[in-house]
C-alpha cells in the first residue's frame, strides 16, 4: 500500500500499552480525579486547568509527567481524559517506528482528544520533530514522493491534548520539553496516602485487612501504589493459605519475611547494591554503568526503579563522579566498621565533588 495511503489509516500501535497491563491493575485504577490519592497540589492545578479548558471547549494544554515507576502517571492520563470527557489513545515511544506510525494517529485524533505516549524520552528525533508542529500549530509536515519530485505537504490536524510521560526527564530534549504548557512532578507517596490507597484496593477487591497491617504495608511499599496493590494481593494469598483469610500484622510479618522486604520496603537487591558499592568500591563514588554490571540488573531498572527509592531513603547519593553511599547504609548493613575515616571537612568535600 502506498506509504501515504497506509498512515491514514496505520491505527495499530495505538493502545498497546492497555494490552500489556493486567486485568487486576486496571479494576483498581482511579478514574477520576477524586479517587486519586495523594498528589495534591498537581490534583488541585490539573483540576482548575481542565475545568478552565471545558468551560472554554478547548483542549487541555500538553501535559508532561515525570516520576519513577508505578506512581500514577498512566493513571492520571487517562484521569485527564475522563474529567475531559474526551477520548484517549495510548502508545508508548518504542511502539512509534516511522513518522507514518505518528501522522497515522495524529491524523485521526478526535477534536479535543488526548493522545498519551509513554517513556516519551525514547522518541526517534524524526518523529520528535514532528511532534514540534503538531503541539505548536496542529498541522504535520508530510512528504509526498521521493527524489527531486518530492514535496512537503503541510496538513492540518485536530486540536488535541498531548501527555507526555517518562522516567527520565533528563533525558528528554528541552524543545519538546518546553512545548508542554503543563508540567507535573509526581512524588512518592506519604504512609497516610499509602495506607488510604491501599483500603479503596481492599475494599474494591474485597480483600480484609486490619488497620495495623495497613499501616505496615503501607510503610514497606516504596512510596508506591503499584506496589502497595501487589503487596496486598502477595498478603491476601498468604492470608488465605497459612492463616484464617485476614490480613493481620502477624501475616505482614511472615509474609515480607517469606519475599525478602523489610519494613522498610528495601528487597534483596537493594541491600545487594548497597553492600557491592561497599565492599568492592570503599563506598564510591562508583559509576551507573559499572554499578550495574556488579549486581547483574539492567541499567534502567538500577537508575528507574532502584535508586530513586534509595536515594529518597538517604541510603545513597548520586555525585557527578557516580553513586555513593550514604553512613546510614553502613549501618542498616552492619557494616559499620567499613566506613572510611574522614573528618566532617573531608565528608563535605567529598560530597561535592
Ligand atoms: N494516586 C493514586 N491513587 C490510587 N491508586 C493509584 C494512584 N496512583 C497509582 N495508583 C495505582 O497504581 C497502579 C500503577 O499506576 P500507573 O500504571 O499509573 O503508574 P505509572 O506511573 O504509569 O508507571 P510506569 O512508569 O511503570 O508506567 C495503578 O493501576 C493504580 O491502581
Ligand atoms: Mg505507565
Amino acid at each position: 500500500m502506498d506509504d501515504n495511503v497506509e498512515f491514514l489509516q496505520n491505527n495499530s500501535i495505538v493502545s498497546t500499552s492497555f494490552q500489556e497491563q493486567d486485568a487486576q491493575e486496571n479494576i483498581l485504577r482511579p478514574k477520576y480525579l477524586k479517587d486519586f490519592q495523594g498528589q495534591a497540589k498537581i490534583k488541585e492545578n490539573l483540576s482548575v486547568f481542565i475545568k478552565a479548558a471545558r468551560d472554554r471547549g478547548e483542549a487541555l494544554d500538553h501535559v508532561f509527567l515525570i516520576g519513577p515507576p508505578g506512581l500514577g502517571k498512566t493513571t492520571l492520563a487517562s484521569i485527564v481524559a475522563n474529567e475531559m470527557g474526551s477520548e484517549i489513545r495510548m502508545t508508548s515511544a518504542p511502539a512509534l517506528d516511522k513518522p507514518k506510525d505518528l501522522a497515522g494517529i495524529l491524523t485521526n485524533v478526535s477534536e479535543n482528544s488526548v493522545f498519551f505516549i509513554d517513556e516519551i524520552h525514547r522518541l526517534k528525533p524524526a518523529l520528535e520533530e514532528m511532534l514540534y508542529i503538531a503541539m505548536e500549530d496542529f498541522e504535520i509536515d508530510w512528504v509526498i514522493g521521493q527524489g527531486p519530485s518530492a514535496r512537503t505537504m503541510r496538513i492540518p490536524i485536530p486540536h488535541f491534548t498531548l501527555i507526555g510521560a517518562t522516567t527520565k526527564a533528563g533525558m528528554v530534549s528541552s524543545p519538546l520539553q518546553t512545548r508542554f504548557g503543563i508540567n507535573c512532578r509526581i512524588e512518592f507517596y506519604t504512609e497516610e496516602e499509602l495506607s488510604a490507597i491501599i483500603r479503596r484496593s481492599a475494599s474494591l477487591i474485597d480483600i480484609k485487612i486490619e488497620d495495623e497491617a495497613v499501616k505496615l504495608l503501607a510503610r514497606c511499599s516504596r512510596g508506591t501504589p503499584r506496589i502497595a496493590n501487589r503487596l496486598l494481593r502477595r498478603f491476601r494469598d498468604f492470608a488465605e493459605v497459612t492463616g484464617n483469610g485476614v490480613i493481620d500484622a502477624d501475616v505482614v510479618h511472615r509474609s515480607i519475611a517469606n519475599l525478602g522486604i523489610d519494613l522498610n520496603g528495601l528487597e534483596d537487591q537493594d541491600r545487594n547494591i548497597l553492600r557491592t558499592i561497599i565492599e568492592f568500591y570503599g563506598g564510591g563514588p562508583v559509576g551507573a554503568e559499572t554499578l550495574s554490571i556488579s549486581v547483574g540488573e539492567a541499567i534502567e531498572s538500577l537508575e528507574d526503579f532502584y535508586e530513586p527509592y534509595l536515594i529518597q531513603k538517604g541510603y545513597l547519593k548520586r555525585t557527578p563522579r557516580g553513586r555513593m553511599v550514604t553512613s546510614k547504609a553502613y549501618e542498616l548493613l552492619h557494616l559499620e566498621d567499613k566506613m572510611p575515616k574522614l573528618s566532617n571537612q573531608e565528608e563535605t568535600l567529598f560530597t561535592l565533588f
